[in-house]
């Protein structure tokens, strides 16, 4: 959505617009291009995809003239490359484009559609609709789309459009309905969207981080990199950050023209390694300092964890000084230590040795830790999980 919209001028802008051209054409980049090995395997359609009417029979239909072989051809393209296909319904009486919206008597209906056509995920957002029908056709389509017996992601926008906060939404119940869920606003081409994106969900951490988990997560929306309104340190920041929050790591960009620099940042192998972490455990923003220095942890399979070291500094590149203890880590344990971006290893740092990380203005440091030597008492209990011996990470 955020990097193609609702372009649906095919007669200007083909190359671009919403159509089954280019969905075929990034389902053979995410295919031949390395993503798919690494998991990026969802390809998701947003809005606009469909005919602005229902056809005789009440059932949606794809736009006759952008999607001429129909979404199930599509599925069928895309399973046949390895891939899963996502598709964009809204609970209410109109998508947020203004197409047909699934209203609480199509629920079922839309559910079945989208599971003959061989969907794999399903994101329903929530323009045009009550808080009273959202409270009852979210529940509804995860019960219709467990009905199909498909198995389908499902990321519902319904915390998004009630402020996204207790009282209002109710994360226990919420994990239980929805896959995954949008609570903040539209991630739009720039860093001051990011930057407010991090902050809401940075701020409400204590609300947002226990919901998340395998089967469950926070959505703070699309990946941006790739596109205009990043550079390449603030590209590197948000795609940390993304997976210290376990986001989805969702692109939103132009498969078929994205820079080596862009794609780089989006392959890191053990970037993806610390995001999938089995655990599933959201982290969180450690420090806050006067310095405009924040980090941020996150706790990890096996005793591992990731940090990472964010800058929101305008001046110069920043020599930041701490410990592992200073960061709260238990005493008497020694770590091996890999920078994500960089590869480099630092071996037997101790929790009370000071180091010094140099931080570029909008950017990032960020660090895999894996101890070496854990304290005798382990005292976290995350560090519990330990005995199964280490997996050499990539
Ligand atoms: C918004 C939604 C966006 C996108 C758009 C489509 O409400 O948050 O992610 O799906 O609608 O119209």
């Amino acid at each position: 959505w955020e990097r193609f919209r609702c372009n649906v001028d095919c007669r200007t802008d083909p190359r671009n617009c919403i159509s089954e051209k280019l969905f075929f054409e990034m389902a053979d980049r995410l295919a031949e291009d390395g993503w798919r090995e690494l998991g990026y395997k969802y390809l998701s359609i947003d809005d606009c995809w469909s005919a602005k009417k229902r056809d005789a029979a009440g059932r949606l239909v794809p736009d006759p003239e952008r999607f001429p072989s129909g979404i199930k051809a599509l599925a069928d393209y895309v399973h046949a490359k390895g891939l899963k296909l996502g598709i964009y319904g809204d609970l209410g009486t109109f998508t947020c484009g203004g197409y047909p919206g699934t209203t609480l008597d199509h629920v079922k209906q839309d559910a079945q559609t989208f599971a003959e056509w061989g969907v794999d995920l399903l994101k329903l957002d929530g323009c045009y609709s009550s808080g009273e029908e959202q409270a009852k056709g979210y529940p509804a389509m995860a019960r219709a789309l467990n009905a199909t017996g498909r198995p389908i992601v499902y990321s519902c926008s319904w915390p998004a459009y009630q402020g996204g906060l207790p009282p209002k939404v109710n994360y226990t119940l919420l994990a239980e309905i929805c896959n995954m869920w949008r609570n903040y606003d539209d991630i739009q081409d720039s860093w001051n969207s990011v930057l407010s994106i991090v902050d809401w969900f940075f701020t409400n951490q204590d609300v947002l981080q226990p919901a998340a988990g395998p089967g469950h997560w926070n959505d703070p929306d699309m990946l941006i990199i790739g596109n205009f309104g990043l550079s390449y340190e603030q590209s590197r920041s948000q795609m940390a950050l993304w997976t210290v929050m376990a986001a989805p790591l969702l692109m939103s960009t132009d498969l078929r023209t994205i820079s080596p620099s862009a794609k780089e940042i989006l392959q890191n192998r053990l970037m993806i390694h610390i995001n999938q972490d089995p655990l599933g455990i959201q982290g969180r923003r450690i420090v806050k300092e006067k310095s405009n220095i924040e980090v941020f942890l996150r706790p990890l399979s096996q005793a591992a964890s990731a940090l990472v070291f964010f800058s929101r500094r305008t001046d110069m590149p920043f020599r930041y000084t701490t410990s592992l203890t200073k960061l709260g880590f238990s005493a008497g344990a020694v770590y091996e230590v890999q920078d994500v971006y960089s590869g480099k290893i630092i071996s037997g740092l101790k929790t009370e040795d000071n180091f010094s990380v140099i931080i570029n203005p909008s950017g990032v440091v960020m660090w895999y830790l894996r101890p070496t030597l854990l304290p005798v008492q382990p005292l976290h209990a995350r560090q519990q999980g330990l005995g199964e011996g280490f997996h050499p990470v990539l």
